[in-house]
């Protein structure tokens, strides 16, 4: 099967609701939520974020807030996840997905994540990144889905895995990433193995 992104873009971020969260466009209004994970070393220690003190994290989610539309190449979308109270109330911003439009006429996509350590293995990672998928593959039209992460960065690796992605192959050595000589794994999967895995 071929598809082109073209065929369905531009596609603007929205609200989705998964059985535990609430996914929709970052805002600036959440600042202080992603400070709380983003001033971790735990949390930032494989992403291509350097530790932000409080302003410089509020100027990256102003700056991030802004994508909200993927129409052309490198466009992006980025989604809080947050947890509603239990009465479906407005609750904290506890992670977020970006997705990047790589390539339109080769309908590629990458996706990324980070969540609050403090809410690590209870699922809600694999809980938001399911719903990212299917709004990757179902709206944007993506014929190829792929992560870059750090071999080491385990969690990572499991959560692509859990969400039936494939490792592609290893780059060795292929940046030097904070200071370091570091391998970048590719995990990817495609529109008709999405379906699959549904
Ligand atoms: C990558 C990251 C999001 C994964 O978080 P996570 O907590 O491991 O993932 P989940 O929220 O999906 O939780 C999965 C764990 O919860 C458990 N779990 C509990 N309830 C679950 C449910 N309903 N569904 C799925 N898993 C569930 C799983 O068994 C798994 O446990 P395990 O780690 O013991 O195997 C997190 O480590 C992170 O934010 N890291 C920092 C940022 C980062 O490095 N990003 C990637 C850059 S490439």
């Amino acid at each position: 099967m071929t598809r082109s992104v073209g065929a369905t873009l531009p596609v603007d971020a929205h609200a989705i609701r998964t059985d535990r969260l609430l996914l929709r466009p970052l805002t600036e209004a959440d600042a202080d939520d992603v400070f709380s994970y983003q001033s971790l070393p735990e949390a930032v220690r494989y992403l291509p974020w350097p530790l932000r003190d409080r302003e410089e994290s509020r100027e990256h989610t102003l700056k991030r807030a802004g994508f909200t539309r993927l129409a052309n190449d490198k466009d992006a979308i980025i989604l809080a996840a947050e947890l509603p109270g239990p009465d479906g109330e407005p609750g904290p911003v506890i992670g977020d997905l970006s997705i990047f439009l790589q390539s339109a006429v080769n309908a590629q996509v990458s996706i990324g994540w980070v969540f609050h350590p403090i809410l690590h293995g209870r699922g809600y990672a694999t809980e938001a990144a399911r719903a990212v998928l299917e709004f990757v593959f179902t709206e944007i039209g993506a014929h190829r889905v792929f992560a870059e992460v750090d071999p080491r960065n385990t969690p990572s690796v499991a959560l692509c895995r859990r969400l039936g992605m494939r490792l592609e192959g290893i780059l060795v050595e292929n940046e030097i990433f904070k200071g370091e000589w570091s391998d970048l794994a590719v995990f990817a999967i495609l529109d008709r193995e999405w379906g699959d895995a549904r």
